[in-house]
């Protein structure tokens, strides 16, 4: 895991290597300035060579100042590569989200998604930060200091020895309980940041249900477990403190009862005893750096794993074995707009019920034709198999003859003009969303297409036109505006196949007729597949396709299906009712 996430550092490892070096020069001055100072005071003092006391200070306050410097420029270098770290991390995580099929979008909620794109990065972040000024400084220093406090004086380091052992026995027992702790609180933060985006993303709809009081006593709950998770966890820690204390004044009182003795019985000079004692509290910070990034650790593992479970997603529909690029130049183009289900099934989840059931049928270039069913019945799971948002379990869907999966996603998609049944429009003006279609097209194409999707007077009665700035999601249009607009997009591709899946349920029967009659006029060449509610605009269609329960039950024009078809018939009475009435 760790591998990988190294290789996310990329161009930034030369800043990771300029940390490194920086830490050792930091590290060897600080521990070089008491093995200075006991010098002054064992030899230069007794001896009262002023000379002496005078150079080997201003060599201690060159090593302070080398020290400092070096200290800053890891700072500086150790920001730069965590910064870098964390934009490699979100673009990868975003490429790969891009990526996604349908099916993978499906597993993952866009809560978590945004989660692990902004928090968990940044946990990330801190964490490599912490490492580069923390992890590489403790051993270091821990080393370097045992050493240098051994070579003083061996005998007393025996102090150090225990005193080590007891601080890391202490932090041990601490510390397992507190990580522990550390993962609860981890998975709070996790149900919060849930909670909250959740119930952000769908504000409008907790309004519209009056569930604001229920919201937020969800939000209080999760909110209180995470107070309470992070006070137990503090607790635990702030044991550690006191623990330091103990045993750093312990073993410096220890030192200085027997150091005190080998100093009065001439073994061992004053200036040694002082610089021992400074090293003894070096090792034992360094020991207190390391349980802090454990801890560190702890909480960055979690936060690790829910980044890479995204990027090491497999992505079910790609384009296979060549390069995009390749495959783009290979690729053969939807022309004609030919249309084939050959025996196909469909489930979208290994094991789980087939939705879709031998769906046999084909569809002619050119021709309008209507899908019906009720809600349930497959019949947007049926459209979304011909532009590979999912593809078959089994069976094939053709496209002029050709397998789908033998176009590249590019040419494919290029072919087909989508309006999905849960369709956006991105914050923008109109103009700019309508161009999503065609990035190349003038305002004659757009204006074209806007009014064949009876979209162009409604934009034009706006003060700003085409320039209206649209809201987040397209909020600030009707609904029946926003549909149109996104037929219009659609229609800006030119494409052989559009396929409306319920794209015009929000708009008035006269309207739906007036683009009903503008397509059978303007797109004579074009196969138009669409999916209704409404049996006024399938009359007309070329061929009705019923579906019940994943199955194609009838296939025929109206008159021949009412007369022939229970289902349909059904459906049709059940709308003249509702007429009656
Ligand atoms: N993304 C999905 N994951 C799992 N099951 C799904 C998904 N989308 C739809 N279904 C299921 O597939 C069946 C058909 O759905 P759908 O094609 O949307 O029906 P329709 O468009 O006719 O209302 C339904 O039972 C629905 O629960
Ligand atoms: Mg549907």
């Amino acid at each position: 895991m760790i591998k990988q996430l190294y290789s996310y550092i990329g161009n930034y490892k030369k800043y990771v290597m300029l940390c490194v070096m920086f830490v050792m020069v930091d590290v060897v001055c600080e521990l070089m300035i008491p093995l200075l100072m006991s010098k002054i005071v064992d030899e230069g003092i007794p001896s009262k060579d002023i000379y002496f006391i005078v150079k080997n200070g201003i060599f201690m306050v060159l090593l302070a100042a080398i020290s400092i410097m070096a200290g800053g420029l890891n700072m500086r270098f150790s920001a730069e590569a965590s910064q870098g770290f964390a934009a490699n991390l979100r673009r990868a995580l975003f490429d790969r989200v891009q990526a996604f099929s349908f099916s993978n979008i499906d597993k993952f909620s866009t809560a978590s998604l945004v989660t692990r794109l902004t928090s968990d990065v940044t946990q990330m972040q801190n964490t490599l930060l912490m490492c580069l000024r923390m992890l590489l400084r403790a051993p270091l220093m821990l080393v370097c200091a045992i050493f240098f406090a051994v070579s003083i004086n061996a005998r007393l380091s025996v102090v150090i020895f225990i005193a080590v052992s007891l601080l890391i026995a202490g932090i041990f027992l601490v510390l397992r309980p507190a990580e522990q702790k550390f993962a609860e609180m981890q998975k709070k933060i996790d149900n919060l940041n849930g909670t909250v985006q959740e119930n952000l993303t769908a504000i409008r709809v907790v309004k519209a249900f009056v569930r604001e009081r229920y919201e937020k006593q969800k939000f209080k709950k999760s909110n209180d477990a995470l107070t309470e998770a992070a006070i137990n966890a503090g607790n635990l820690i702030s044991l550690i403190m006191p623990l330091m204390m103990f045993v750093l004044n312990g073993a410096t009182l220890i030192v200085i009862w027997f150091g005190g003795r080998m100093v009065a019985g001439h073994e061992m000079g004053a200036g040694s005893l002082i610089s021992f004692i400074s090293y003894l509290m070096h090792i034992l910070m360094s020991i207190m750096i390391f349980s802090m990034i454990f801890i560190l650790f702890a909480r960055a593992e979690a936060c690790a794993k829910r980044i890479l479970e995204v990027v090491n997603t497999k992505i079910d529909i790609t384009d296979n074995d060549d390069t995009d690029h390749k495959r783009e130049i290979n690729s053969p183009l939807v022309r004609k707009g030919k249309i084939e289900f050959r025996h196909v099934d469909f489930k979208y989840a290994e094991g789980g019920r087939n939705v879709l059931s031998d769906i046999n049928f084909s569809i002619e270039p050119g021709e309008y034709v209507a899908i019906v069913g009720g809600t349930g019945s497959g019949k947007t799971t049926l459209v979304s198999l011909i532009p590979r948002l999912y593809d078959v379990t089994k069976g094939q869907v053709l496209i002029d003859g050709i397998d789908v999966r033998e176009y590249s996603l590019k040419q494919l998609r290029d072919g087909i003009g989508m309006v999905l049944q849960k369709n956006v429009l991105f914050s923008g003006t109109i103009r700019e969303n309508l161009m999503w279609g065609n990035e190349n097209a003038t305002q004659e194409d757009i204006e074209k297409a806007a009014s064949y999707a009876q979209a162009h007077d409604f934009i034009i009665s706006f003060p700003d036109g085409y320039d209206t700035r649209l809201g987040q999601g397209g909020v600030n249009v009707s609904g029946g505006q926003k549909q149109r607009l996104c037929i219009a997009r659609a229609l800006l591709k030119k494409p052989p196949i559009l396929i409306l899946d319920d794209s015009t349920s929000a708009i008035d029967t006269a309207t739906e007729a007036r683009i009903r009659k503008s397509f059978s006029e303007n797109l004579k060449d074009t196969t138009v597949l669409i999916i209704t509610q409404r049996i006024s605009s399938v009359k007309n269609a070329d061929k009705i396709v019923v579906l019940d329960d994943g199955r194609v039950v009838g296939i025929g024009k109206h008159d021949e299906l009412f007369e022939n078809n229970r289902l349909y018939r059904e459906i049709c009475n059940s709308q003249q009712e509702g007429l009656v009435i």
